[in-house]
């Protein structure tokens, strides 16, 4: 009775997700639709942001101070929904914590190693995801065959931020980005940065209809219902009304956070509260 008492505990504990900011949004909202039963404790690092332009020293730094804070939360697993974060620091993480912690960059590879049908695989990302050639080799690892094309596109960031999801402005630095990876003959295109899939129509409409583009938000959502039900954690209680199911912690700027979460998730959410994460 008391063990079973325990395991329902903890599959009744929350998943840990974290960014550099509001990206990791993305990733949040597709385990909200893939696994609605779960609890989450969302971290945005919006005091450090952006992770794209930094080392790997400096992220490997930050996020370990991250999986420190969740970890006070008791969480059961953590999910590092950064691209550039899982680049530089997932191996660190996985090697010193001793709970499941998931990156995004592997579930995407899987999906674009299996989906390439001519082997020429575009990634577009921050430019330590790119630098990092994290992508190329697990593509490779699947698929030898395959040619990854990175290109770093650090203008999208701010474009999602500012909300110019389908402006012009955004169309014109998209054809920009996108020309030398339509000249390679790509059919399939990772969006390899947590901001991206909020810019998808727009990168379809450049890349033409018959690039398909990976997300690895979605992907990592899948990865991580069969990681917890492979380990018999998945919460089977269905929240009961009123409860807070999830909570939001950022590092600066609380506001502004709230403002761009309540524009992608559906229903908003409660207000962040800002911590020093420096603290941990
Ligand atoms: N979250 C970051 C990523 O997916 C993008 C924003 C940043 O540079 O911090 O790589």
């Amino acid at each position: 009775m008391m063990e079973a008492n325990k395991l329902q505990q903890k599959k009744n504990a929350p998943i840990g997700v974290f960014d550099s900011g509001v990206g990791g949004l993305t990733v949040f909202r597709e385990i909200m639709r893939q696994i609605p039963n779960e609890k989450m404790i969302y971290f945005g690092d919006t005091a450090r942001v952006p992770y794209g332009s930094k080392s790997k020293n400096t992220i490997t730094r930050f996020a370990r101070q991250i999986v420190r804070f969740l970890r006070t939360h008791d969480v059961k697993t953590i999910v590092v929904a950064c691209n550039t974060a899982s680049a530089y620091a997932l191996e660190s993480l996985q090697a010193e914590f001793d709970i499941p912690i998931i990156g995004v960059v592997e579930p995407g590879a899987k999906v674009a190693a299996e989906t390439t049908r001519n082997g020429n695989i575009g990634v577009i990302a921050t430019e330590g995801t790119i630098g990092s050639r994290i992508y190329n080799s697990y593509i490779n690892q699947m698929n030898p065959e395959a040619t990854i094309y990175g290109k770093a596109c650090p203008l999208f960031v701010p474009l999602v931020e500012e909300g110019w999801l389908k402006d012009p402005v955004t169309r014109e630095v998209a054809s920009r980005y996108l020309a030398e990876l339509k000249d390679k003959d790509i059919d399939t295109l990772i969006l390899g940065c947590t901001h991206y899939p909020l810019l998808r129509s727009t990168i379809q409409e450049v890349v033409g209809d018959r690039v398909t583009l990976v997300n690895p938000a979605y992907e990592t959502a899948v990865t991580l219902k069969n990681l917890l039900s492979g380990m018999d954690l998945l919460n089977t209680e269905v929240p009961t009304q009123g409860e807070q199911q999830h909570k939001f912690f950022v590092s600066d700027k609380a506001e502004r956070f709230l403002e761009f979460a309540n524009s992608i998730i559906e229903h908003g959410i409660p207000n962040p509260q800002t911590i020093q994460i420096e603290d941990y």
